[in-house]
């Protein structure tokens, strides 16, 4: 009988998943493996819930937004019986290795399962907020900033028009990346990110100075930075004891400090998860295609408690504890770079 491998995506989903599922199943039939997939997430291997994987599930699914799969931010480590439920269900099921696709929640219980319950898992990183470390890029990041930039342009615009400062709240949770690569990529006139604190006075008057000449002025935010004289405040936290983020409005927020500052018109609008949805740019579906493939290739060789991650332009097999000990967020030589564009 074949050898079959369980496939799940958790977390937030991004634009990638579906050619990561996609390059997975069809190189695991090259090494004579059957997939399923374990639906939501960990929340599939705690209930037991699964769909098959044949070729034709995963035919036309490469531009697909979204995952096939579902997600959920479920932790098995935190519910009651999850980790016994997981291992039973992995047995009844009749798996030999699990191929989990996520961001450092999801691969750090991959991580955990592998050392303290031996279980054969191979992860895949996947996150558009790009913060994973050991790897150099995830897939979804590509596309959530591409959507990001599309609308920070159009925000200048209808701004220039108004003569109004826009402010453009993006996601990213505590790393900076998606922000900073929008800032840079749109020309926008100033990035406040989650690795700094706000620099409300320097940022005024520089906008002040932008807003005179150009008659319109552009700033990024990132959805967790701290605004001086403000407290991060208890929030929701998820199974993983993340804050949920959902009620900040730092964009808004940020936006009537400036107004207020500069005398400006000023207006925010935030972007929130249009930046998760949608077809994958052609840089995420080459990268799902390339680690799902590699991720097959693990599990063939059983280097298992590995992560597969994008080192320059070779995909190479990591340790999954490696890659899950801290986040990875942005250093100064990027702040650096960021600051050059803001004349
Ligand atoms: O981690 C990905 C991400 O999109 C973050 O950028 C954001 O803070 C969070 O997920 C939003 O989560 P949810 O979809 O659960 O609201």
């Amino acid at each position: 009988m074949a050898k079959k491998i369980g496939i799940l995506t958790g977390g937030g989903d991004c634009p990638g998943l579906n050619p990561a599922i996609r390059g997975c199943v069809l190189r695991a039939q090259d090494h004579g493996f059957e997939c399923i997939g374990l639906l939501e997430g960990w929340k599939g291997l705690v209930e037991g819930k699964s769909m098959p994987l044949g070729l034709e599930d995963v035919t036309e699914i490469v531009n697909k937004g979204g995952t096939i799969l579902g997600t959920s931010r479920t932790n098995p480590f935190k519910k009651e019986n999850g980790v016994k439920n997981c291992l039973d269900n992995f047995k009844k099921l009749g798996l030999d290795a699990l191929v989990a696709m996520g961001g450092e929640d999801t691969l750090g219980v991959a991580g955990k399962f592998y050392k303290e319950h031996q279980v054969p898992v191979v992860g895949v990183p996947k996150t558009m907020d790009n913060d994973l470390s050991v790897t150099d890029y995830t897939f979804g990041f590509d596309t959530a900033t591409t959507v990001a930039v599309d609308a920070a342009e159009r925000l200048r615009d209808t701004g220039r028009s108004h003569r109004r400062i826009m402010v453009l709240e993006v996601m990213g949770r505590h790393a900076g990346w998606v922000a900073l690569f929008t800032a840079v990529a749109s020309g926008a006139d100033w990035v406040c990110l989650p690795e700094e604190p706000v620099e409300l006075e320097a940022m005024c008057s520089h906008l002040k100075k932008i807003h005179a000449k150009r008659k319109v002025a552009l700033v990024i935010a990132s959805e967790a930075v701290t605004i001086p004289g403000e407290d991060a405040g208890k929030e929701e936290l998820d199974d993983f004891g993340h804050m949920l983020l959902k009620k900040r409005g730092v964009g808004e927020r940020l936006s009537e400090l400036i107004e207020k500052e500069t005398k400006i018109e000023t207006r925010a609008a935030v972007i929130g998860h249009i930046q998760r949805g949608g077809a994958p740019t052609l840089f995420d579906r080459i990268l799902g295609l390339r680690v799902g493939v590699k991720a097959a290739d693990l599990v063939a060789q059983k280097s298992f408690g590995q992560m597969v991650a994008l080192k320059g332009n070779e995909v190479v097999g990591v340790s999954l504890e490696e890659a899950t000990k801290e986040l990875k967020v942005v250093p100064q030589d990027w702040l650096k770079f960021a600051k050059i564009f803001f004349k």
